[in-house]
């Protein structure tokens, strides 16, 4: 733990009744003013970790940390958080300012410093001079910002957002990115924030937390988790992949689809079986004899920056690549990539593991 740390998860598990926990004994650390991501599928867990967070709930196994004090049984109002709800929960019967302002109010400020922070929360969000205006006569992008200038205007120590841009178009919605990310910026505010779309999560994050199943699959920050997932879930979870069966026959060489190729990777047992990923981008196309592979192209679709290929090998592996050039459906074509290109992944590896075997490599390769 540093003195960064502001919320720490020590072993937390949370199970209702007798079912199966629906978070299991998770433990992480969130440092000061950085925007994270809970990213995971539906049910893994994400809003149960915010309701912790937030103390609307409390943990069944393991302790909860605040700024180093355990806040186990500590009530929701008496926490440094404010949550941002995926429908916004905004009061429909008050107007802009007041629904800012109602936090305030409970603690009874006077109105002329509640008057002075809604200002300057709606002047945050891009709101100045809505402050009159009814919920139901605002956008659903509009009301997306009343509930965060609703939670800013407490200045909280750590925003928790759950999935607030689901509701939005495409368009708003990559607007709003842009928006939150700068917001929390400027703000310096710890944001905790829930999405299950992965483009959201690499495009908007610090650090990210791949859940699933009520387990933390791997953190870290986007490029890390997209250049190194640890396993086929995050793999496949985290942007389009090909992914393939292999053999690490010593390291820098690994063998699939029956030939051998050398790869950046090490630190695995001689000949253990492994999993393969590359990524469809970093697949080239050639002619047939220039490629290091051989496949078919079985269909194409066009994705406006590039066309989107999948190619089936003799083996019956599928390829899909990524690529500006386009093929021709029913043509066998070559595919060329760079040895970096190729990721070897341990079956069922731990995120612990797999930093405990890159550290041991790591250490073994420079004592040669
Ligand atoms: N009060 C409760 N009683 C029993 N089970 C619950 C309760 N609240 C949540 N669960 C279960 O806990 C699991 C995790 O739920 P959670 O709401 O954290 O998922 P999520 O990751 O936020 O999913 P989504 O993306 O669909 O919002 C689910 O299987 C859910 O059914
Ligand atoms: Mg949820």
């Amino acid at each position: 733990m540093t003195d960064k740390t502001i919320i720490r998860f020590q072993q937390v598990t949370k199970q209702y009744d007798n079912d199966p926990a629906v978070l299991d004994n998770v433990s992480f650390e969130i440092e000061r003013g950085k925007f994270y991501t809970l990213l995971g599928p539906s049910g893994c867990g994400k809003t149960t970790i915010l309701r912790l967070i937030a103390g609307f709930i409390e943990p069944s196994d393991g302790n909860i940390y605040f700024n180093g004090k355990k806040v186990n049984q500590l009530p929701a109002n008496k926490r440094q958080v404010n949550t941002v709800f995926q429908d916004y929960a905004l009061f429909p019967h008050l107007n802009v300012f007041e629904n800012v302002a109602f936090g305030l109010r409970i603690k009874k400020m006077k109105s002329n410093i509640v008057e002075q922070k809604v200002k300057e929360a709606l002047r945050f969000v891009n709101l100045e001079g809505y402050e009159n205006r009814e919920i139901r006569e605002m956008s659903g992008g509009q009301r997306q910002r009343v509930a965060i200038a609703r939670a800013i205007v407490n200045e909280p120590e750590v925003i928790l957002l759950d999935e607030p841009l689901s509701a939005l178009d495409l368009k708003l919605r990559t607007e709003m990115q842009y928006e939150l990310r700068e917001l929390q910026r400027n703000l310096g505010i710890t944001f905790i924030f829930v999405t299950h779309d992965q483009e959201e999560a690499l495009a908007m994050s610090d650090e990210i937390f791949v859940l699933n199943n009520g387990k933390i699959e791997q953190s870290g920050n986007p490029n890390d988790i997209y250049d190194e997932p640890i396993n086929r879930f995050v793999a496949d979870f985290i942007g389009e992949s090909n992914i393939v069966s292999g053999t690490m026959l010593e390291d820098y060489v690994v063998k699939f689809t029956g030939k051998t190729f050398e790869c950046v990777d090490g630190g695995f047992h001689p000949n253990e079986d492994v999993e393969i990923v590359i990524r469809p981008e970093d697949l080239e196309i050639t002619k047939p004899q220039d490629g290091k592979l051989q496949v078919k192209v079985d269909s194409q679709l066009f994705r406006g920056v590039h066309y989107e290929i999948s190619c089936y090998d003799n083996d019956g592996n599928e390829w899909l690549v990524h690529s500006t050039k386009k093929a021709t459906v029913g043509e066998n074509i070559g595919l060329h990539f760079e040895s970096e290109a190729i990721h070897v992944m341990r079956y069922d590896e731990t995120e612990e593991d797999f930093d405990k075997r890159l550290e041991a490599y790591e250490e073994g390769s420079h004592g040669n």
